[in-house]
């Protein structure tokens, strides 16, 4: 299905049948102030209608002026924020979100996602307390759909136990040579949309003589190679860039077809790098 995405409007479907725009623009290390409202600008103006930041990226002010100073009527741009891991549990939840969209300056957003699963002893009963304030928020109206970053299988399933509603997303670590298959099986199979993060592998990845090789037999740069790998195995892609001329390159993913062997192989290689942060091992 995802093969047949020809542009940047094309949309993936969550479980609760919200559009979201198949590639979004990454803020990840994007430093808060002007080089942030530009680049969020720059995307806009560029066609991307989908822009994701976190509490943790400390540009959330800058993300949301940047939206707001490109004129775009809010309802056109999709929005994504992540609740941080020391704001955790119901009250703190509830009041993460409020400073999220105040300093964003929207009224809703359409999509909040849990950054990253607790994972020490009573992480179970954590993630549960933070789940039912994203629920309370969605049932709110205050935000469209409500989904997890970085939850291994066992971490959703032990979720799912207490939950009401199904997550419609899981942000994870994906690209070339790090495909997490067993985090992805699961999510596809309980029609959980998976985007992709560092698609480029934080641009780890974009000297790769294998990679460099197949994206020559298309003559795209390996970042487009890797941007529409990801959109061919039916993750949502969200890389990264404050650079004028890498935020258009990587929204012209539309004009080629991955080969079924091309895909095979990407599929098959071996770890190249990658961010080495595991859910399950992370202390912060
Ligand atoms: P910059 O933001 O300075 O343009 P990822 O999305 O995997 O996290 O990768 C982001 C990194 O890759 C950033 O350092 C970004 O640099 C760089 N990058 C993004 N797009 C491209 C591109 N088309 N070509 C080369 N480097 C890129």
């Amino acid at each position: 299905m995802t093969n047949n995405m020809k542009s940047l409007n094309d949309t993936f479907k969550t479980n609760n049948g919200i559009e979201i725009p198949c590639v979004g623009f990454g803020t990840w290390q994007t430093p808060e102030g002007q080089v942030a409202v530009d680049a969020v600008k720059y995307a806009i103006e560029s066609g991307y209608r989908h822009i994701d930041t976190a509490d943790i990226y400390q540009n959330e002010e800058s993300v949301g002026r940047g939206i707001a100073e490109s004129g775009i009527d809010r309802k056109e741009v999709f929005i994504t924020t992540k609740l941080w891991n020391s704001k955790r549990g119901y009250e703190s939840t509830l009041k993460a979100f409020g400073e999220s969209i105040r300093k964003l300056k929207i009224e809703y957003v359409d999509l909040y996602l849990i950054h990253w699963p607790a994972n020490k002893a009573n992480g179970v009963k954590i993630n549960a307390d933070t789940w039912r304030a994203f629920e309370k928020l969605y049932k709110d109206g205050r935000i469209r759909a409500i989904g997890l970053s970085n939850f291994l299988t066992h971490h959703i399933e032990a979720l799912l136990d207490t939950a009401e509603i199904i997550p419609a997303v899981n942000q994870i670590e994906f690209h070339p040579g790090y495909m997490q298959a067993d985090t992805l099986a699961f999510c596809k199979a309980h029609r959980i949309v998976v985007e992709a993060w560092s698609p480029l592998g934080t641009g780890r990845l974009l000297n790769n003589p294998q990679l460099k090789e197949i994206a020559g037999h298309y003559g795209i740069s390996v970042a487009q190679l890797c941007i529409r790998w990801c959109l061919q195995n039916a993750t949502l892609p969200l890389p990264k860039s404050v650079t004028p001329k890498r935020i258009t390159e990587n929204a012209e993913v539309f004009n080629f077809t991955l080969s079924d062997t091309d895909m095979q192989a990407i599929n098959s290689l071996p770890y190249i790098g990658g961010s080495g942060l595991h859910p399950d091992k992370i202390d912060f």
